[in-house]
């Protein structure tokens, strides 16, 4: 029995989320995991309500789960700096979730929007993203405000106790999966951070000799993922560039509708947290428009996390069979299928599969 934290959030975080719900208890129907689903309503709606995100001591509760699962944080009403400050890089930070996993995997060749991309296995990356300081790291100061000299100050903050343990992450699943391993940093104009960042990743590389290693600056990475995505399989980055390029990786892979990311405390000391990697999407919000693949693709992730690789395979087995039978097409992929209708199918191809095995 797992326990599951289960927050919606806001806009489409709601309806994109009530489909993986879905999916957990048909899981447990079917036979696999159990789950113990609590949803709690933190989120900007609640900010408005109450004038805060969540609880005062939503981290205590939040401690005792197995797993987070969230949908998404945003609203115009909420200043988003306030609401993804007080919430959701709060939780990544205090629970040290400090590798964000996003598969960058395409599906079916006829949902990438890049005309060189012929076979599937062309775009296969995982980013292994710094979670938990870097350039996210709230340091800073806001200096003489209204006056002509106005200026900001951003720190961004790169320990060596934070540099090397998600490298070492990287280059463990690099090792475990017999792939390659590129880090993008900046090294050519960020001198002291991302010098850092490169000089600590040739010498990890050293306890690495068998995973083949690669560098790459991070705007020549996102050309390269545009025209060479087959250069990368495991990259690992900064938390500010691993933002930016998997946006950039969502695109190619099929769009933000399918992309899922993982924030892993892998101590284990603290709950992960799985979340599409969407934003709440106001101008869809209440619509049944909203793709609920990539929210069933983190339910994926949590169970890979949690042991279940097989059933975590067999998520996106089913997500690919509804994207490959062109039948109950979501919005995003240019159809008409709402997300309930999008859920169910991938739930039946789910049950399928799993039946069969
Ligand atoms: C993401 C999001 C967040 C981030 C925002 C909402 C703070 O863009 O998960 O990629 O930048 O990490
Ligand atoms: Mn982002």
């Amino acid at each position: 029995m797992y326990k599951i934290a289960v927050i919606p959030g806001d806009g489409i975080g709601k309806e994109v989320i009530a489909e993986g719900v879905k999916l957990m208890k048909d899981i447990e129907d079917l036979g696999g995991p159990a789950f113990e689903l609590t949803e709690y309503p933190w989120s900007c709606g609640y900010y408005l309500e109450n004038g805060k995100m969540a609880d005062d001591d939503f981290l205590d509760t939040l401690k005792g789960y197995d797993a987070i699962y969230l949908g998404a944080i945003g609203d115009p009403a909420v200043k988003d700096h306030i609401a993804l400050g007080q919430f959701l890089l709060k939780l990544r930070r205090e629970f040290d979730e400090y590798v964000n996993l996003r598969p960058i995997k395409l599906l079916n060749v006829d949902i990438c929007p890049l005309k060189n991309i012929t076979s599937t296995g062309q775009i296969d990356i995982t980013v292994v993203r710094e979670n938990s300081e870097g350039e996210y790291s709230n340091v800073g100061a806001r200096l003489f405000e209204g006056r002509d000299d106005e200026m900001a100050l951003q720190t961004g903050v790169f320990s060596k106790k934070g540099t090397e343990r998600i490298m070492r992450y990287a280059f463990e699943l690099a090792r475990k999966e017999h792939k390659t391993l590129t880090s993008v940093s900046k090294g050519n104009a960020l001198g002291y951070s991302m010098v850092f960042w490169d000089e600590t990743f040739a010498r990890i590389a050293k306890e690495y000799p068998d995973v083949e290693t690669h560098t790459c600056l991070v705007d020549a990475a996102s050309m390269f993922f545009v025209k060479n995505p087959e250069r990368f399989q495991i990259v690992v980055t900064s938390n500010l560039f691993g933002d930016i390029i998997t946006d950039l990786g969502a695109a190619i892979a099929g769009g933000m509708g399918l992309a899922a990311g993982a924030n892993i405390n892998p101590e284990r000391t603290y709950p992960s947290m799985f979340e599409p990697i969407h934003g709440s999407a106001p101008d869809i919000a209440g619509q049944g428009k909203a793709d609920p693949m990539a929210a069933l693709w983190s339910v994926s992730q949590m169970l890979d996390h949690f042991g279940h690789e097989d059933l975590g395979r067999m998520i996106i087995e089913a997500i690919k069979m509804v994207i490959d039978e062109k039948q109950v097409v979501p919005f995003d992929l240019g159809g008409q299928a709402s997300t309930t209708e999008v859920g169910e199918a991938v739930r039946e191809k789910f049950a399928e599969i799993y039946k069969k095995k």
